[in-house]
């Protein structure tokens, strides 16, 4: 049966517009990309992880993830932690924040995570994730969701293990990365065993992992039966990659197109998180935005050099007249992230 990419499904109550959800990725997932990922289609969009411990001891930066706009969501914020105590309490900020769900990551391959006993690691102790995960969905409302990685070792098939356990512990839906924590992003997702996951349990799934192109989206799709497909890393500096994957009328962006949509995502990065923070995490996005062949390479080397990101915007605007009048027309219809951002209660602020 050919599976309809722009039908919605559901997650316990909440309706998700679209078959495609944007990735949770660390360094990338911030506020812009989110809602831009909305904007573009995408039905679903996550947080990248947000550390429970963080959370726990107020660290400024990390209640800074918790900040939400009205219209990137829905939205799920993924949490990471290895205490089923601290992960619940986090849970229950990211309830008070205006999350839709709550998702936890048990697919960090990242020894940093990994050494702490969170992320992946918990693949290999199903008893304390399945004790995370009935923690965390007894603490709050939203449904609870999972996101892992097949196992710790290459050809492991722990998820088919564990993820009927997490189910019954209260996961609403799980997400599979089908490589190995071992592999991180090396060779190539197996999702036979996400067709495998979808007979074992009966909450959707969503398959993350090398979903690039509509024909890729399809298929896997087709193969496994899995409720939506996630688009991490083909999305990068490239939202016109989620409108080619829902169909049917994706096309390849103008420069006009790739120059204005970089200097919005460009100023409400700085909005989100100051120039200093802003001008150092958006150079990876100057490549991934400028490369399929849409400017010449010396370019790219060029505005990462520029000291602010006003320089950047300039030559931008010099590089490509056109991004103007383009830019003009996506700022009025995108309201500014203040008009959108949903008020973090006080108590998230401990009272202060
Ligand atoms: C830079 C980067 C950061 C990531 N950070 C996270 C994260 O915070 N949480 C998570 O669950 N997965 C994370 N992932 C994994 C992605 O969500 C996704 O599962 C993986 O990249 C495979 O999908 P893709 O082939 O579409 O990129 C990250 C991936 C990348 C490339």
């Amino acid at each position: 049966m050919q599976a309809n990419l722009r039908e919605s499904w559901q997650i316990g109550p909440v309706e998700i517009p679209s078959r495609l959800v944007l990735a949770p990725m660390a360094g990338v997932s911030v506020q812009a990309f989110r809602r831009q990922g909305r904007r573009f289609g995408a039905g679903l969009v996550c947080s990248e992880m947000v550390s429970c411990a963080g959370l726990h001891h107020q660290n400024e930066r990390t209640l800074g993830y918790l900040r939400i706009a009205s219209d990137e969501r829905p939205l799920a914020v993924q949490i990471f932690g290895s205490e089923p105590a601290l992960m619940a309490e986090a849970a229950e900020m990211v309830e008070r924040a205006g999350a839709d769900l709550v998702d936890i990551n048990f697919g960090c391959p990242v020894r940093k995570v990994t050494k702490t006993g969170a992320g992946a690691t918990l693949l290999d102790d199903p008893e304390r994730a399945c004790r995370i995960v009935d923690a965390v969905a007894t603490a709050v409302d939203l449904p609870v969701t999972v996101k892992m990685r097949r196992g710790l070792e290459n050809g492991s098939r722990t998820c088919l293990d564990v993820g009927p356990r997490l189910v019954d512990a209260g996961a609403q839906s799980l997400t599979l990365h089908p490589r190995s924590a071992k592999q991180m992003y090396t060779g190539s997702a197996d999702h036979s065993l996400t067709a495998e996951l979808v007979d074992l349990v009966d909450v959707p799934i969503v398959a993350s992992g090398d979903i690039v192109s509509r024909a890729r989206a399809e298929a896997v799709l087709g193969a496994t039966g899995a409720s939506a497909v996630m688009v991490g890393r083909a999305a990068q500096g490239n939202p016109w990659a989620i409108a080619e994957i829902l169909g049917p009328n994706g096309r390849a962006p103008s420069r006009d197109e790739v120059a204005a949509e970089l200097i919005l995502f460009i100023r409400e990065t700085v909005r989100e998180l100051g120039e200093r923070r802003a001008s150092s995490f958006l150079k990876k996005f100057y490549g991934w935005y400028l490369g399929h062949g849409r400017f010449p390479r010396p370019f790219k080397q060029e505005l990462v050099q520029l000291a602010t990101t006003d320089e950047v915007v300039t030559r931008l605007l010099v590089a490509a007249p056109g991004a103007a009048e383009i830019l003009e027309r996506l700022e009025a219809e995108t309201p500014t992230g203040d008009q959108v951002t949903l008020e973090l209660p006080i108590s998230i602020y401990g009272g202060g």
